[in-house]
């Protein structure tokens, strides 16, 4: 017999085992321990193959952890369990199950747990990033999974749900309402006063359509983020109004904002209210103020991290690309790393509503 006459006879044998239906299917029943061998063979070496190219940005930073923490609690503890919380029994009926990640971290590099978050596994059930584009997402759940394996207890609750535990922080939307639960979400990340994440934006004080116009990017994609793309999806209108009411009407923090690099309030200070002549920025402060259109953010005030992080996004094509958006992409476009990080500084040192200067004359 030919190798074509072989090979053909094997795929023929496939085809007529998987017909007959004899395989079982039943993720009651466990793999053999040589499939389970085999497969876990395969998978650790498709991952340490595809993520060869990638290299690690620094993942030291608290900024990254938090935000990492918040989303794990969310997106990830449902099925891998978090510490001080078992697996919930119907994801360790999975086959795979989820594992307990706090014990497997540390056999993986931090290029290597990215590319498993950013791009899932397939027939397993651990799902892909649900934003594609947004890689810095992704880091930050890594940054927060290396610190995993050392993360008692108490240090999660504080890291992930500002030591509250989520649902029983009450909060008062008016009257009680069934909106609390999901503004108590909320609040885990926005609008922490001690551990708060600086790439998460405040947004006590924002104008309510601007707030409720975020949501409408979020759901409808124009506006990526694997952290709120998911939140946004499980609300209904009714709740985003009152809880985007709720935001708006919030003193917006006096959080002193940290220290600038000499001279960056400054030249910030320039550029939000003259503009960069010559590349032909304009001031920001003509949108960016008080009296602006409701659909236009207060940056006073705002973390001077998420701005810069903001302004990266557009310059990157990964902010939406229309409405509202277009004049943004287009500065953001214009203005070099430099500039951005002093404009940022200056807006986070402004108090908000406090009335923005005059815009200087040209
Ligand atoms: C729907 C359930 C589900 C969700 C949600 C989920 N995973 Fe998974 N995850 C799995 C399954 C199933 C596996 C496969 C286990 C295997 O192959 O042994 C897995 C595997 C992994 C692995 C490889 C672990 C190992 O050593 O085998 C990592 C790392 C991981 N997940 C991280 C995450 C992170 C981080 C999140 C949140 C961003 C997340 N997972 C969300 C189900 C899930
Ligand atoms: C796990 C942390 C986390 C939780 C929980 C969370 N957010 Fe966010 N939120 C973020 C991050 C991170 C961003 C920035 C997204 C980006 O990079 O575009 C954001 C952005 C936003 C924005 C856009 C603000 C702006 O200035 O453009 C709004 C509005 C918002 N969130 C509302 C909410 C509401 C309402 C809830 C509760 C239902 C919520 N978020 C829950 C992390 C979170
Ligand atoms: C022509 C009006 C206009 C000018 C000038 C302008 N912006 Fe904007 N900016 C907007 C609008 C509108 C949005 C909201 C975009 C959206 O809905 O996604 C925005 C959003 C932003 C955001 C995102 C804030 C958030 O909460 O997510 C940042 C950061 C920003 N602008 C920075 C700047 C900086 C820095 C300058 C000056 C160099 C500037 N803008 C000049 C109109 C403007």
């Amino acid at each position: 017999m030919t190798c074509f006459g072989i090979a053909f006879s094997i795929l023929l044998a496939f085809l007529l085992f998987a017909a007959s239906g004899l395989y079982d299917v039943a993720a009651s029943r466990m793999h053999w321990r040589l499939t389970r061998e085999f497969l876990s063979f395969g998978l650790r070496r498709a991952v340490a193959t595809h993520s060869r190219d990638i290299s690690a940005p620094k993942l030291e930073d608290m900024n990254l952890i938090v935000l990492g923490a918040g989303h794990f609690e969310d997106g990830c503890a449902p099925c891998h369990g978090a510490p001080g919380r078992p697996r919930n029994p119907i994801a360790e009926r999975m086959l795979p199950n989820p594992p307990h990640l706090a014990a497997v971290v540390s056999s993986w590099s931090p290029e290597e747990l990215f590319w498993i978050v950013k791009n899932g596994l397939k027939y397993t059930g651990m799902p892909a990033w649900a934003a594609t584009s947004r890689d810095d997402d992704v880091w930050s759940v890594v940054a927060f999974l290396r610190k995993l394996p050392e993360t008692s207890p108490d240090r999660y609750r504080l890291l992930a749900t500002a030591g509250t535990g989520r649902s029983n922080q009450i909060i008062d939307l008016g009257a009680a309402s069934p909106e609390s639960d999901d503004l108590a979400n909320c609040t885990r990340c926005h609008g922490r006063s001690d551990l708060g994440s600086a790439l998460v934006p405040r947004l006590a004080g924002q104008p309510q359509s601007y707030l409720e116009q975020s949501f409408h990017d979020f759901t409808s994609g124009l506006r990526q983020s694997g952290v709120m793309q998911p939140i946004a999806a499980t609300l209904d209108a009714k709740t985003l109004r009152a809880i985007s009411a709720y935001f708006s009407k919030l003193e917006p923090s006096r959080a002193k904002a940290p220290m600038a690099e000499d001279g960056a309030i400054g030249r910030g200070r320039e550029i939000a209210t003259r503009g960069v002549a010559e590349t032909n920025v304009p001031a920001c402060r003509i949108c960016h103020s008080e009296t602006a259109s409701p659909n236009v953010p207060r940056l006073d005030g705002q973390y001077a991290l998420y701005i810069e992080e903001q302004l990266r996004l557009w310059r990157g094509g990964l902010r939406r690309q229309s409405g509202n958006a277009t004049a943004m992409r287009i500065i953001a476009s214009r203005l070099s790393e430099a500039q951005a990080k002093d404009v940022a500084a200056y807006f986070e040192n402004m108090t908000r509503f406090q009335p923005s200067p005059p815009l200087a004359k040209r």
